[in-house]
């Protein structure tokens, strides 16, 4: 499914965090140009304590909490949180730093409009601790990756990666904060690409357009 963007020549974007929400504020950050072809219109967090939460109130972007342990299982938290997310109109889902894994019949759902960043070169190192698995591989390239969600862990058609170099004496912080430097221009990059219908998602594929 595609999703239907451009009303008001913008599309609406609902935005899935579970953390401190440094890849939330680059969005922020670039729907603040009046010629971004999306705004933000909901902040949905999982943990009642995300950082997140404050860049979004800052920001006059309503938000919304769907604490996973209020419920008795995952049914039930993606009952809510499925609740949650219609409560705004949301042309596209990005989950950015969403560290609950969700099941097929909620990707489904959403499937073609929900797109998600993860810190490596998928289909390189999915998973946590991404950081660490890339220099315990020996990896000289490392970066990160835009991607349509799939109901498999971290996969799913890719929209855009950006790629940073492992340097001599890189630990796990400085990779991070590299990559995490790299998402911020990638994210709003990919999103854009998304709501302008530039990346669409067509049975398992992104599709370009020029
Ligand atoms: C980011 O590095 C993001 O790519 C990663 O969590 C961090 C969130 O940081 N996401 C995943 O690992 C998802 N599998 P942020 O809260 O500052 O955006």
């Amino acid at each position: 499914m595609s999703p239907s963007l451009h009303r008001d020549g913008r599309a609406d974007v609902t935005v899935l965090i579970s953390g401190r929400g440094s890849n939330l504020s680059a969005l922020i950050d670039a729907t603040r140009d009046p010629a971004y072809p999306a705004h933000i219109t909901h902040v949905i967090s999982n943990r009642p304590e995300a950082g997140g939460l404050e860049i979004a109130r800052a920001a006059g972007i309503a938000t919304s909490v769907v604490d996973h342990k209020q419920f008795s299982g995952r049914a039930a938290f993606e009952a809510a949180l499925e609740g949650t997310i219609a409560r705004r109109r949301a042309d596209v889902i990005c989950l950015a730093g969403f560290m609950r894994l969700l099941s097929a019949a909620f990707v489904n759902h959403f499937r073609g409009r929900i797109i998600n960043i993860h810190p490596s070169l998928l289909p390189a190192f999915k998973g946590l601790k991404t950081h660490a698995q890339a220099l315990a591989a020996g990896a000289t390239e490392h970066g990160c990756t835009v991607h349509f969600v799939e109901p498999d862990m971290d996969a799913g058609p890719i929209i855009a990666q950006a790629r940073v170099p492992v340097l001599p004496g890189d630990d796990e912080v400085t990779l991070e904060q590299r990559v995490l430097e790299a998402e911020h221009a990638l994210y709003p990059r990919a999103l854009k690409l998304v709501a302008e219908g530039a990346a669409r998602y067509e049975n398992g594929r992104t599709i370009f357009s020029v």
